[in-house]
């Protein structure tokens, strides 16, 4: 079951990011102000309703599959995990939940854009994090190789 839910949490919770991180570029990019507070709205509800039980579930399965098992890469998996963590919780909940309150009260100000602006560099660290532990976790379990091997190619 651990097996089961820890990719799939891992993978919804990856997506979810990228999600929010290219809608908000887009819409602050070529969108209207109407449109922005749309999507910093459905960024928080039902965005981080989906996301945060998906992190959750993927750290906690994590750990308990990553309980006793030494290695490099298990090791380099739990040493990311606390970083995602803190930076979901301490920038992108409190970005996302400020960021929709004030669009959807019009204030595209200064301090809009430089929450925005943090945001978006949590969200790219945590997207980097987060792939480079889907990339261990396929190694681990062996549907990733880990180092190319050196082909010998027969010339006819
Ligand atoms: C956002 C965080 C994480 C993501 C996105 C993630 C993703 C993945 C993925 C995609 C796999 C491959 C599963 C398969 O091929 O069936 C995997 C396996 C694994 N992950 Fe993670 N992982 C995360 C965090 C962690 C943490 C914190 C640990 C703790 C050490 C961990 C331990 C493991 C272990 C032990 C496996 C191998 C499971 C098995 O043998 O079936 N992961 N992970």
């Amino acid at each position: 079951m651990k097996t089961f839910i820890h990719p799939l949490g891992g993978v919804i919770a990856t997506l979810c990011i990228a999600t929010f991180f290219t809608s908000t570029v887009v819409v602050e990019l070529i969108g209207s102000h109407d449109a922005i507070a749309t999507v910093k709205g459905l960024i928080v509800m039902p965005g981080l309703f989906i996301l945060i039980p998906a992190i959750a579930a993927t750290g906690g399965t994590g750990f308990a599959l990553g309980k006793g098992r030494k290695g490099r890469l298990s090791e380099a998996k739990k040493k990311r995990m606390p970083i995602i963590g803190a930076n979901g919780v301490l920038v992108l909940l409190p970005a996302a939940i400020f960021l929709d309150q004030w669009a959807s009260a019009g204030a595209f100000d200064t301090k809009f854009y430089l929450v925005q602006g943090l945001e978006l560099i949590a969200g790219a660290v945590n997207l980097t994090l987060m792939g480079m532990n889907i990339r261990d976790g396929l190694k681990m379990t062996g549907r990733m190789r880990s180092k190319p091997k050196h082909l010998h190619t027969n010339r006819a």
